[in-house]
């Protein structure tokens, strides 16, 4: 764990509290209508068996006002950790709004030194790896932070998405970066919904996103592709790019080892 922060996570602060302050669509609060059944609208598989009342709960890299308040509405005890100030602001706002209790930390997600060991029955962890160049000392510390048998659901921008064009090129969308590749990915030219305007991003190899969560103590036992391609949709929409790329990897996996918090005893969960 880097005991400095690198250049990317200045940067990648200064893009996300940018992005809050102009309502970008991944910093849109929750709505009132999220908020009467709340943990079906963020659980749609069940992989959180139903009910989080009681359980505690960490929304990772997942400010923005939506996640954090909807969980705590289901009776999680929630903390959110998040980069940008601004993203957390928003959270705050919308506990405050609907008398919740959230607890925020501002923290990046591959340095967790403020949270204690064991403590938490469930992470959920949205779109947000890419935005680091390194996803195993993220899995070490969510695998640290978690107790024996509590579930980790994470989603991933898959490494092909973000190695091809945005755009198509001849009604195909070219490879255009390597798999390899180590270095932050070049900013687009356009808006678009496959990167964030601003922000620096990195692709993650399969071998990383889950060989590395494996080897942190998790067990995977469920993987979804979320769906985003409509056929016959237009060339160069995302619905069309979606039916050549698949653009998410969504994963429920369980962090395995011997009971170590008195909290979770007997903790099933999906
Ligand atoms: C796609 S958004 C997810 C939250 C979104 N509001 C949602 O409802 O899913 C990605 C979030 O990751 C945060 N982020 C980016 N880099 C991070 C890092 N290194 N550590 C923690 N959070 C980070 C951003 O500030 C942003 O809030």
């Amino acid at each position: 764990m880097n005991e400095k922060p690198p250049e990317n996570h200045w940067h990648n602060r200064a893009a996300w509290d940018r992005l809050a302050r102009m309502q970008d669509r991944l910093a849109k609060p929750a709505r009132d209508e999220d908020f009467n059944n709340p943990l079906a609208n963020v659980d749609a598989m069940g992989w959180l068996g139903g009910n989080v009342r009681g359980k505690r709960l960490l929304c990772l890299a997942a400010g923005g006002g939506r996640q954090g308040p909807i969980y705590a509405a289901a009776g999680a005890e929630v903390t959110v950790v998040d980069l940008s100030p601004a993203m957390l602001e928003l959270d705050r706002e919308v506990a405050q709004e609907r008398q919740l209790k959230i607890r925020t930390v501002e923290a990046s997600m591959d340095n967790l030194s403020m949270l204690d060991n064991a403590y938490f029955d469930v992470v959920i962890h949205p779109v947000s790896t890419c935005y680091v160049s390194d996803v195993r000392p993220v899995y070490q510390e969510v695998a640290r932070i978690m107790v024996a048998g509590g579930v980790y659901v994470s989603q991933h921008k898959q490494p092909a998405s973000l190695q091809s064009d945005i755009e198509p090129h001849q009604g195909s969308y070219r490879i255009k970066h390597g798999y390899y590749k180590k270095d932050p990915l070049p900013a687009e030219s356009r808006p678009n919904l496959i990167r964030e305007d601003g922000t620096l991003e990195y692709v993650h190899r399969w071998e990383e996103l889950i060989g590395a969560m494996c080897a942190s103590g998790f067990v995977i036992e469920a993987l979804t592709e979320p769906m985003h391609a409509k056929q016959n949709s237009q060339t160069g929409t995302f619905g069309h790019r979606s039916t050549m790329i698949a653009p998410y990897v969504r994963m429920k996996a369980r962090k395995m080892g011997a009971e170590t918090s008195g909290k979770s005893k007997g903790l099933i969960l999906g």
